[in-house]
């Protein structure tokens, strides 16, 4: 029989501890998120919910996006034991220069619809933390004005080649004089994808002021707030649009575009040049051929080939067939520092990530993207050590099993 005694003052004192209350709610928000998919669940109740859906949807039956978490969630991490993993290092190469941790912020367009501060604050995060950033075509902060919110940023120009080629020679002019180190072509958008949120919310670009939006107002009063008192939300590098997103890329993008066009970009653009939107073995070997820097295994976060195939599967044929003659980056599904390990182990140079950014951004602005980068770092360190792996070249396919 157990010897039992009243509990004791003298033995429960010293194990009350109060905390501090915390006094500001983005703080205490942030605080309490401990994973990517808690920033996503604050997002989803911080904004209204056909921007949470345009930001979070993605194509047709999103079997894209699901296919390639889901691929994530299932593989195997193998670890070695018994390393010395008292100092790890993150730091890896991007365009042949160091970069403090394995992944940059992808391009993601209206950036300010999932919170005021917008581009802004995202390159602001990136300066900070030596992340690059890259601005899209559809962004909704100019070019100039992202360069001056960040000047030390790693800056790169994403590009959707127009029917209009002079606009796009202007943006890349512009991008050039306002010091952007990388141009990014994404080439799998020849049309819009069929983001079936969008239509079924009624989401357009502005938002329009239905009976829906104005019941809305009521459930998320901060946003509208910040949306009516900032400047006016317009996209930043082409004349202001009124319809959906889908409408739009369709009336702008050319789809006669084909890699003899690479050649007219490459003389209108002399600095590196990453292609974004390869998904096939086939289609990475051809933009390396046609002078690609960097091919981005992607297939745009499942928001437009719907059953496309998933970056990571591809990502070890892909890796050997360009051999080192370009770098290898991927993106698509990355929800967790262990993700982006898992990549680098199977033969990426680095990753990109875009939700992951921006359910912090929706959850606290600026200091909810911060603590995304803050999660994703400590769980790659983590990682890493828990591997028995102490730099990311020491990362290889043995470390990971797919499904
Ligand atoms: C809301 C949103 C907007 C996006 N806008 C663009 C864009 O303007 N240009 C582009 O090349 N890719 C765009 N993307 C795709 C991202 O660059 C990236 O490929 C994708 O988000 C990666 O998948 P992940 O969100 O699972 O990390 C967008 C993605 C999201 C979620």
């Amino acid at each position: 029989m157990t010897e039992r005694q009243l509990p004791q003052w003298s033995a429960l004192k010293p194990l009350l501890r109060t905390r501090p209350i915390e006094l500001d709610p983005t703080t205490r928000r942030l605080e309490r998120a401990l994973s990517i998919t808690d920033l996503r669940r604050t997002a989803r109740r911080r904004t209204p919910r056909s921007v949470f859906d345009y930001t979070d949807g993605a194509a047709d039956a999103e079997i894209s996006l699901r296919r390639a978490r889901s691929l994530f969630r299932n593989l195997e991490l193998r670890p070695s034991v018994l390393r010395d993993v008292s100092a790890v290092d993150t730091t890896t190469s991007m365009l042949g220069r160091p970069a403090a941790v394995p992944f940059a912020f992808a391009p993601t367009g209206f950036t300010r619809l999932m919170h005021h501060e917008g581009e802004s604050a995202v390159v602001r995060v990136a300066q900070r933390r030596g992340i690059p950033y890259t601005l899209s075509t559809m962004g909704t902060t100019s070019i100039e004005d992202v360069a001056t919110a960040a000047p030390e940023a790693r800056r790169w120009f994403q590009l959707y080649v127009w029917k209009d080629r002079a606009a796009g020679e202007d943006l890349m002019a512009r991008a050039k004089a306002a010091g952007y180190e990388a141009l990014m072509l994404t080439v799998d958008v020849p049309v819009a994808g069929a983001r079936l949120r969008d239509v079924r919310n009624g989401f357009s670009i502005p938002p329009a002021l239905t009976l829906k939006t104005v019941v809305d107002t009521a459930l998320h009063p901060a946003w509208w707030l910040n949306l009516l008192t900032t400047r006016p939300l317009t996209f930043a590098s082409m004349s202001s649009w009124d319809g959906t997103v889908a409408e739009l890329l369709d009336a702008l993008f050319d789809p006669s575009m084909t890699l003899a066009d690479l050649e007219w970009l490459r003389a209108c653009w002399d600095g590196p040049l990453i292609i974004k939107g390869v998904q096939t073995v086939q289609d990475a070997r051809r933009v390396v051929d046609a002078g690609a820097d960097v091919v981005v295994l992607s297939n745009h976060g499942g928001r437009q080939l719907d059953r496309a195939p998933v970056p990571l599967r591809v990502l070890p044929d892909v890796a050997e067939a360009v051999d080192g003659r370009a770098e290898v980056w991927m993106d698509t599904g990355i929800l967790s520092g262990a993700d982006i390990v898992a990549a680098l182990a199977l033969g990426a140079d680095a990753t990109m990530v875009g939700r992951a950014y921006l359910y912090g951004l929706m959850a606290g602005g600026e200091r909810g993207v911060d603590r995304a980068a803050e999660i994703l770092t400590t769980e790659i360190r983590r990682t890493m050590a828990l591997l028995g792996v102490s730099s990311v070249a020491d990362l290889n396919p043995d470390h990971v099993r797919l499904p």
